[in-house]
């Protein structure tokens, strides 16, 4: 098995770039249909959501803005931090159809977050499209329309998303290898 290691981690293939490029067709297609007469804003969550977002925007051919926002929720850690940081001020989105860009939802905190920032605007519609979610991990009720995969509550790397910094740039998703117990 091909490891990578990303900082002081080991980490195994998990999902090929391969795959990656079809979940992202599909989302792309649905989307498509979905806003056929109507126009988007895209408002892609950085840092991790920077790949997805741009092959999967390469990919829709109604017409799109784009925004960026930066929200952090992990640090350095494997875990998801339980609170939000969400520095800047959002684009005018009054009366727009916003598609939220995430790259993976764990807790669903930040998604969760950025509803309600973005509410607060009075858009037309929001939707969210994320490319990776861990169900298992919800800690309340989301609506996610468009889903890539559904995964174990598992730490990801790569195509976007990082550990302690590193990985990003990783063209596949590995997923964490876990030390043998020592006993
Ligand atoms: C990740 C990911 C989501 C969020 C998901 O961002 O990109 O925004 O965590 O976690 P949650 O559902 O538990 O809130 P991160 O905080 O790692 O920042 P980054 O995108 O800059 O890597």
């Amino acid at each position: 098995m091909d490891l990578v290691q990303v900082h002081d981690r080991a980490f195994k293939p998990f999902i090929s770039a391969q795959e990656i490029e079809e979940m992202v067709q599909k989302i792309a297609n649905t989307i498509n249909a979905d806003f056929a007469s109507e126009e988007l804003t895209a408002l892609v969550i950085m840092k991790g959501a920077m790949f997805f977002a741009s092959d999967l925007l390469r990919k829709i051919h109604v017409p799109v803005k784009v925004e960026t926002l930066r929200a952090h929720s992990y640090g350095d850690n494997m875990l998801s931090s339980g609170s939000v940081f969400i520095p800047e001020s959002v684009a005018d989105l009054s009366g727009q159809n916003v598609l939220i860009i995430e790259d993976i939802v764990d807790t669903g905190t930040t998604i969760a977050e950025l509803i309600k920032h973005i509410a607060g605007q009075t858009p037309k519609s929001i939707t969210v499209a994320a490319l990776l979610s861990k169900p298992q991990m919800h800690s309340q009720v989301l609506s996610i329309d468009y889903v890539g995969a559904e995964i174990p509550p598992a730490f990801v790397v790569g195509y976007g998303m990082d550990y302690a910094g590193y990985g990003r740039g990783l063209d596949a998703i590995y997923v964490v290898v876990e030390p043998e117990p020592t006993t």
